[in-house]
Order: C-alpha cells, then sequence, then structure tokens
C-alpha cells in the first residue's frame, strides 16, 4: 500500500500519521465496526467514485444493524470522500475505506454508551488478485471454515468482527498455494470467497447465491447481473452445490477489491477461464468504471472537491 497523505477523520482532513485512535477503542477490542471498499478510476473526465452512492447506504445500513448513529449525514461522507480523494491527487484512481467505529469509552460489551467515530482513508490499490488473474484467472479451493451463519453474524451487514471468518480461510486458502478461499455456508451450499461473491456459468446461464445463502450482498454482484440482463444473459439466484463448481463451464468472482475475476480451478478441477460470458461481462464491468460506456453513467460519482469551511 502506498501511503497517501491525508486521511478524514470525524470531520477533519488530517496528515496521514496523525490519524491515530486510542487503543482501548471498543472497535479494536470486539470488531464493533462497520466499513465499505470502493474505488475510484480515472476517466476522461477525471477520478470517478463508483456507485458511492450505494456504498454509503450499505454503511448506513450496516450501522443501523449494529446500534450505530454514524454521526454524519451521507451527503457529509460524500463530500468527504470526495475530499479524500482529491486531496491526496488520486487522479488514476484509487481504493477507498470509509469505517465507523465504536470508539474509547466502555470495556464492556455493551457498546452503546461508547462513541462512534468515523474516518477515510485512500490509497492506490491495483488489482486485489494480480494483473494476471483478470486475465487468466485464479486457482480456487473450497475452505474448511464455514461461512458465519445468518443467525449468527448477519452476512449482510459488513462489520469488523466477521472479517475473523474470511481471515481464517484466506489464511488456510494461502498456504495451501490457492489464490482465493470459498466457503461454504453452515447448510453446505456455496457461500462466496473471502471477500468476493461468485458466479457460475452453465448452459449459457449465470447463476449466484441468493441472500440467504449468507452473502454479502455485494454492489459489483448486483452490477455484473445488471449488465447481464443487459446483454440478455439469463440469471439465476439460488443454492449451487460444490460440485457444480468442479463442472460449470465457468466460473467467476466479483468485488470493489478483486473487481471481475474469472477462476480457473477449484479445488483443482480446471475450469475455461475466462469463458466468453466472463469475458463479456468484464468488459462491459471495466468500460462502465471508466466511464466508456454512457448506459453506465448513473453509477458514477465526478470527484469535485468541496470547500473547507475556515481558515
Ligand atoms: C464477504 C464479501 N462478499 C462479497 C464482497 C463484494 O462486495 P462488493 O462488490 O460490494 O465489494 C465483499 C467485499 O466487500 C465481501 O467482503
Amino acid at each position: 500500500m502506498k501511503e497517501a497523505q491525508k486521511i478524514w477523520m470525524n470531520g477533519e482532513l488530517l496528515d496521514w500519521a496523525d490519524a491515530q485512535i486510542q487503543v482501548l477503542s471498543h472497535g479494536l477490542h470486539y470488531g464493533s465496526s462497520v466499513f465499505e471498499g470502493i474505488r475510484a478510476y480515472g476517466t476522461d473526465d477525471g477520478p470517478a467514485v463508483f456507485r458511492l452512492d450505494d456504498h454509503l447506504a450499505r454503511l448506513e445500513r450496516s450501522a443501523a444493524v449494529y446500534h450505530m448513529p454514524l454521526p454524519f449525514s451521507r451527503s457529509e461522507l460524500r463530500d468527504a470522500v470526495h475530499e479524500v480523494v482529491a486531496s491526496n491527487g488520486l487522479t488514476e484512481g484509487c481504493y477507498i475505506r470509509p469505517i465507523a467505529w465504536r470508539g474509547y469509552g466502555v470495556m464492556g460489551l455493551y457498546p452503546l454508551d461508547a462513541p462512534v467515530d468515523v474516518a477515510i482513508a485512500a490509497w492506490e490499490w491495483g488489482a486485489y488478485l494480480g494483473e494476471e488473474s483478470l486475465r487468466s484467472g485464479i486457482r480456487a479451493k473450497i475452505s474448511s471454515w464455514r461461512r458465519i451463519g445468518h443467525n449468527t453474524i448477519p452476512a449482510t451487514a459488513k462489520a469488523g468482527g466477521q472479517y475473523l471468518n474470511s481471515i481464517l480461510a484466506k489464511i488456510e486458502s494461502h498456504k495451501g498455494g490457492y489464490d482465493e478461499a470459498l466457503l461454504l455456508n453452515e447448510n453446505g451450499f456455496v457461500a462466496d470467497g473471502s471477500g468476493e461473491n461468485l458466479f457460475l456459468v452453465r448452459a449459457g446461464t449465470l447463476t449466484t447465491p441468493p441472500p440467504q445463502a449468507s452473502i454479502l450482498e455485494g454492489i459489483t454482484r448486483a452490477t455484473v447481473m445488471s449488465l447481464a440482463e443487459e446483454e440478455g444473459i439469463p440469471v439465476s439466484e439460488r443454492e449451487i452445490a460444490r460440485a457444480e463448481l468442479y463442472a460449470a463451464d465457468e466460473v467467476f468472482i466479483t468485488g470493489t477489491a478483486a473487481e471481475v475475476c474469472p477462476v480457473r480451478e477449484v479445488d483443482d478441477f480446471p475450469i475455461d477461464a475466462p469463458g466468453p460470458i466472463t469475458r463479456r461481462l468484464q468488459e462491459r464491468f471495466f468500460d462502465a468504471v471508466v466511464g466508456r460506456d454512457p448506459r453506465s453513467a448513473e453509477w458514477l460519482d465526478y470527484v469535485t472537491v468541496p470547500a473547507r469551511a475556515g481558515p
């Protein structure tokens, strides 16, 4: 990660090194934080944040699940995201990380008396799983760790603590020599990757697990589903058994970090990657994010530098 210069924290733009928290912050001890991963891309008209409003709406929904009142409105957070991208000169695009956490105040588990702090950082971050993986696909392995059930921790809220589950799966896959872990849910059906949603293609139909399969409802997932619809590709949301992946014509994963990334092996079963539907959806996605496709213009939030009040 290349350190950018400024981080927005609780309404102020601080130097990177000054954005510090108290070690007794509730969020650090118990994972009581909610966050987003967002990307901005360089376009002919300057940097544009992809689906910013959708990400901030999800941040609000995640915070609501944990009874965490966000002390900034959606439009204040939107301005702050613009300010962070602009003030760090990230014109070629970047990854943006807004996070809200229970701060310093209480050490018991009951968090509602602790303050809610908010920060937004941004940095240059290339292809999450490597440039080559976008071209020729990744090797994925079904994890021995199950995705947390939705009556244990709700997968639809993007909260810090639940990522311990992804971290266990990620370490296991890495140590096994694979690029990414795929997790089954408590019922034994395919849920998702450690930080991505999953799609398979069979006989021309795109299939992805439904929200009740313990997935995060990804914004890239929703993007790909609507692009597929525009392309006339049938989309089905249904439970997927692991062996369906072995027999799939194509498999790919989606996420803000991973973008649209082909999978070329699952549990050492080879899969054609990238297959024609993956390639088409990848093209549509990358055209959309950089503003090459007027059909997707509504998803782009062009960075304008909001005026900062005061001296
Ligand atoms: C578990 C999990 N699933 C899916 C996704 C993809 O979501 P999005 O496309 O909104 O980044 C992420 C990334 O945030 C994730 O962490």
